[in-house]
């Protein structure tokens, strides 16, 4: 049976600023999905992340249906209302355009989809993060599909051993999707050139090259390339197949016990440390830190099992602790050098504007060049 499975997520509203939606708006998002997807979806589940909230659904009417997408911009227009009815934060932040045309891509929110023939047993991860942008999963996705000192599988299984197809964006292009397809491992050294840039360039989907399936898909939309301002980070999610011919859990799951440093947080303009949190999670040091949770299912003719909580194992406790020292670490330093991002990522605009007035008032001090400090010195 070919199955879809499509996330679509946004940012509808929060409460006390940007922590996390309110009960009420799940609710309204959720039965939404159930009256109307009835005829659509085979099945669907809600979470949130964050202020983030996110539709899971399995379909078989393929990627970019029309009908599955207006299901979920129809709910969070939903959830919308009741967050403007709460008097939450941001009620409708991510919905940017005023109306519906055809598929939700450009739109604000998130999506990821992926299409495949099911197998007998079909698990996958569903991954949501919050205060970060879609480069965030650059690096457990290299880690994951093409580092054997991550994943074994990639020593050890055949079909694993040929490799990875790294399908990369270049997000800076705000035209077109601007991509570029590379292998791994024979490009390795291109593929980790582009993925150390990852505000310019996020990793849009994974291969097997064993199979040609795909393995993992993430949102790359970047919001301000939508919407032309910040109106909030991009906050991604994605979806990751596993075991058998792709990376087993463990090795999916396995780097984020590094918390590397992202971008976001406060404002969307920090470098802090991405903490694995369990599902359902707000936020809260520094609008922070980025976090990422993981809904771990099986699913058999489209039909889901509950959701595992992946990172709520008390493994990822130690993780947390460290990350959390990380965290405050970087912050000690404030607002110097590498804490906050490079101007062209700021999210707001206040910096830039003080430097326009600020470089009207420099002026070049007429004794001080070197080579009148030359002269004085007799040489
Ligand atoms: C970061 C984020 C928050 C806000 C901050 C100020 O992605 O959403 O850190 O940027 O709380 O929010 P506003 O500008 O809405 O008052
Ligand atoms: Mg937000
Ligand atoms: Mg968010």
């Amino acid at each position: 049976m070919k199955v879809t499975l499509t996330v679509i997520k946004a940012d509808i509203g929060a409460i006390g600023g940007h922590i996390c939606p309110s009960q009420r708006l799940l609710e309204a998002v959720d039965n939404y999905v159930t009256e109307h997807g009835a005829k659509l979806v085979v099945d669907s589940y809600l979470s949130y992340t964050g202020d983030d909230i996110a539709i899971v659904a399995t379909h078989t009417r393929g990627a970019n249906d029309q009908a599955v997408h207006r299901l979920c911009w129809d709910a969070f227009i939903a959830g919308t209302e009741v967050a403007k009815s709460q008097g939450l934060y941001g009620a409708g932040q991510d919905l940017l355009k005023d109306s519906f045309s055809g598929n939700v891509r450009g739109m604000g929110p998130a999506v990821a989809e992926l299409e495949f023939e099911e197998r007998p047993n079909e698990p996958f991860l569903f991954f949501a993060a919050d205060k970060t942008d879609p480069g965030a999963y650059n690096f457990p996705l290299y880690m994951a599909f093409a580092d054997p000192m991550n994943t074994p599988g990639l020593m050890l299984s055949p079909s694993m051993a040929q490799g990875f197809r790294f399908v990369i964006m270049d997000v800076s292009d705000t035209e077109g999707d601007r991509v570029i397809e590379l292998q791994a491992p024979e490009d390795l050294y291109s593929i980790a050139t582009l993925l150390r840039d990852p505000e310019r360039y996020v990793v849009e989907s994974v291969w097997s090259r064993s199979t040609d399936e795909q393995a993992a898909a993430v949102s790359t939309s970047r919001l301000h390339n939508i919407a032309g301002k910040y109106t909030g980070k991009d906050d991604p999610v994605m979806l990751v197949r596993v075991q058998k011919d792709f990376p087993a859990t463990g090795e999916v799951l396995a780097p984020y016990a590094i918390g590397p440093f992202v971008a976001g947080a406060m404002r969307g303009s920090h470098q802090m440390p991405l903490m694995p949190v369990p599902l359902n999670s707000g936020i809260s040091y520094f609008d922070g830190p980025p976090v990422v949770s993981c809904a771990a299912f099986a699913m058999h003719k489209g039909k889901m099992t509950e959701p595992v909580d992946a990172f709520a194992h008390p493994f990822w406790d130690t993780v947390r602790d460290n990350v959390s020292k990380k965290a405050i670490d970087m912050r000690r330093q404030g607002f110097f050098g590498a804490a906050m991002l490079p101007m062209s990522e700021l999210e707001y605009t206040g910096i830039v504007e003080k430097l326009e007035t600020l470089d009207r008032r420099f002026a070049v001090r007429a004794t001080s060049r070197p080579s009148d400090a030359l002269r004085r010195a007799g040489s």
